[in-house]
């Protein structure tokens, strides 16, 4: 359960019959919630605390971190970009601290499959020790595996991998040997660095879809009586987003249609990329542009 105080201070605890919280306000017997609703008051001491079983996104901000977590509003927008849908079969690395795990799961249900990969096994404890604490044990799902994703993976006709590391194109041979054809891979990098190399590395790859990048900002706002305006302190970067698809077997990605800028790529790239015909022209107006006047 959360409890949260009138100034919105948040403790999470796990029910357990018999234990006792202990604030600096006074002690609340753990018995006094088992077994009743959700969403209560109680008192602890003369303070009123609200009592909520906590929503994924709460759990996720509260629990213990080995690695960092994928923020919530990132996790929300895989499961929908990448498109986990119930059923799936889902690859996903690294684990870090099962954040992203736990929507994955929450996405391909009891009757989909979530591999995850992760290097460090004491990150991977930490993960699985969240994961089975948010679902109430071990999800029917899930298998965890301890090891480089690169060297380990060797599931065929995958549907989605997710990757949230610090290389993610050192894993692309391996990703493009498990995933199906119409496929989508998802990376989720923290720099501009990292995501320019995991897209130019899908690119040179030859057996995906030109890829698509992206981020989000989620800005909250404070709605109080005639003082409605953003909030004044937000998270302004969390990380960059990429997805791309798997071609089929000897299919070739089609050329793409922009030019890209001088000096852009080394010379293998700019060699597979380069402009051949004139439809490969950057898109001009056709007509001279006038102004819509009275
Ligand atoms: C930022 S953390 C992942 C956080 C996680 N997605 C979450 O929401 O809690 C990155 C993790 O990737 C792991 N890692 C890095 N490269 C890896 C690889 N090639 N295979 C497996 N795990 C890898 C690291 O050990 C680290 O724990």
């Amino acid at each position: 359960m959360q409890l949260t105080d009138p100034k919105g201070k948040m403790h999470t605890i796990t029910l357990e019959a018999g234990k006792q919280f202990h604030t600096h306000r006074g002690i609340l017997s753990h018995d006094e919630l088992i077994g009743g609703p959700d969403a209560v008051t109680v008192g602890i001491g003369t303070t009123t605390y609200l009592a909520l079983r906590p929503l994924l996104p709460d759990f996720v901000l509260s629990m213990p971190r080995g690695a960092q977590v994928v923020y919530p509003k990132d996790s929300a927008n895989i499961v929908g970009m990448a498109d986990i849908f119930p059923g799936a079969h889902v690859v996903e690395a690294g684990v870090g601290s099962g954040a992203l795990s736990m929507s994955l799961l929450r996405a391909v249900g009891e009757g989909g499959r979530l591999s995850s990969y992760e290097r460090r096994a004491d990150f991977a404890q930490i993960a699985q020790d969240n994961v089975e604490r948010f679902f109430g044990g071990p999800h029917p799902a899930w298998s965890i595996t301890v090891g480089s994703l690169e060297q380990e993976l060797d599931e065929t006709d995958v549907d989605r991998v997710v990757l949230d590391m610090l290389a993610p194109w050192e894993c692309l041979d391996a990703v493009s040997r498990a995933l199906r054809p119409g496929g989508v891979l998802c990376c989720y990098v923290a720099t501009t660095t990292q995501l320019s190399r995991t897209v130019e590395g899908m690119r040179e790859h030859g057996t995906f879809t030109e890829p698509e990048s992206w981020e989000t900002m989620l800005r909250g706002w404070h709605v109080e009586g005639l003082a409605v305006r953003p909030q004044h302190r937000m998270v302004g970067h969390t990380g960059f987003l990429c997805t791309t698809r798997r071609l089929a077997d000897g299919v070739e990605p089609p050329l793409r249609r922009r030019r890209p800028s001088k000096g852009m790529y080394g010379e293998a790239l700019t060699e597979r990329t380069a402009p051949t015909a004139v439809t490969d022209a950057p898109d001009l107006p056709k007509e001279p542009f006038r102004p819509n006047l009275p």
